[in-house]
């Protein structure tokens, strides 16, 4: 096993207040139910962001309760990276934004934009950035905004998401505690499979995009399905292969949660206990690549993870993208 160089040092998450519950869309004129959406993704409720709530507030308190934490001042911050498919503006990126929000002036901030596995490539990147030379304290945060661009007319989407950031603080490892492996991989070919068609640089926001709502996100759900259950099972491997472990030897695993019944298949080719699994998804919904930080800081909270604690993350996001973590806390 290597030796870890990136260790987690603080997390932290922002959740909107505002709970939208399944029997909700009923009276948002959509033909579905709670036992339909319940039944194929497990998905009770999601936190949906109210007016002046943005990717830069919620990421930024996020970073702010991860760098309490940490015990870390603004001004210590070397990096931010902030992975997000909602950027506030297309121009400047947001992670500029939450820098000024937090006041780190001396850090250098930028997006990633890796889809629903932002987060653990962050992760991966902090930890290269560190072995580089390049920082020494660095802001990981994912947030994401997604009701901002799923289509509340389609029922087929827009049950499934909802908004949430998550964060962490990366500082170099001490006593063997930290990163030992990580796994990333994409494949565009299937990038059609989930997309926002249109208003982006190659078919710019026009009065037809807007007709055609070709600017909200289209997913071929059972394709997605698919080839997130593979890729994951894929990534786990793969994590644990670098870390020298099986899946007996980790405490608590924390995939992406799009849906329970991708997690419960992810769990079990990897032999995991489901007792060992953390489970949100049915109170937030596929927050996208603030689905794993998000629940890691729960899992603190609570103790389910603690000094001594190895997690396993697992991600998969559009792109596609997928990619995997080992982590001893
Ligand atoms: N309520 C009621 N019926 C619905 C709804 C809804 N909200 N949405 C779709 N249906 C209907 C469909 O129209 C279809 O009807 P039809 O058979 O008459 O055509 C029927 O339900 C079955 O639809 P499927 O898409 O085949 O249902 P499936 O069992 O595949 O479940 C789901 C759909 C939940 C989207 C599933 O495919 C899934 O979870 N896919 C993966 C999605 C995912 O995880 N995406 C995110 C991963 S990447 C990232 O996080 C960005």
């Amino acid at each position: 096993m290597k030796r870890p160089i990136a260790y987690l040092s603080g997390t932290g998450r922002s959740l909107p207040e505002t709970v939208l519950h399944n029997a909700d869309f009923a009276a948002m004129g959509l033909e579905t139910s709670d036992a339909w959406i319940v039944e194929r993704s497990g998905i009770r409720t999601r936190r949906i962001a109210k007016k002046g709530e943005s990717t830069t507030s919620m990421g930024a308190e996020a970073a702010r309760r991860a760098m309490e934490k940490a015990g870390v001042a603004p001004g210590e911050v070397d990096a931010i990276i902030l992975s997000t498919a909602t950027p506030d503006r297309l121009l400047p990126a947001t992670a500029v934004e939450i820098q000024a929000v937090l006041g780190a002036t001396r850090a250098v901030a930028f997006d990633i934009a890796a889809a629903c596995s932002g987060w653990v490539f962050g992760l991966a990147l902090a930890e290269s950035m560190l072995i580089a030379g390049q920082a020494e304290t660095l802001l990981v945060i994912a947030s994401e905004k997604l009701s901002s661009i799923v289509d509340w007319t389609d029922r087929s989407t827009c049950v499934l998401f909802g908004d949430a950031a998550g964060a962490a603080v990366v500082q170099r490892s001490k006593q063997h505690r930290g990163i030992l492996s990580s796994f990333m991989r994409s494949d565009g070919t299937l990038a059609d499979l989930l997309q926002r068609p249109h208003g982006g640089a190659k078919t710019p926001m026009s009065e037809q995009v807007l007709r055609d709502r070709s600017h909200f996100i289209r997913m071929n759900g059972r394709e997605v399905f698919r080839h997130s259950v593979r890729s994951m099972a894929e990534a786990t491997d793969r994590a644990l292969d670098g870390a020298r472990l099986t899946g007996r030897d980790i405490d608590l695993f924390i995939p992406h949660q799009a849906n329970i019944r991708i997690i419960e298949a992810t769990a079990k080719h990897a032999n995991i206990p489901l007792e060992k699994v953390f489970i949100n998804v049915d109170r937030y919904g596929n927050t996208s690549s603030a689905t794993i930080p998000v629940a890691l800081d729960e899992a603190i909270e609570s103790g389910r993870v603690h000094e001594g604690s190895t997690v396993l993350f697992v991600a998969f996001g559009a792109g596609f993208t997928w990619g995997s973590m080992v982590v001893r806390f």
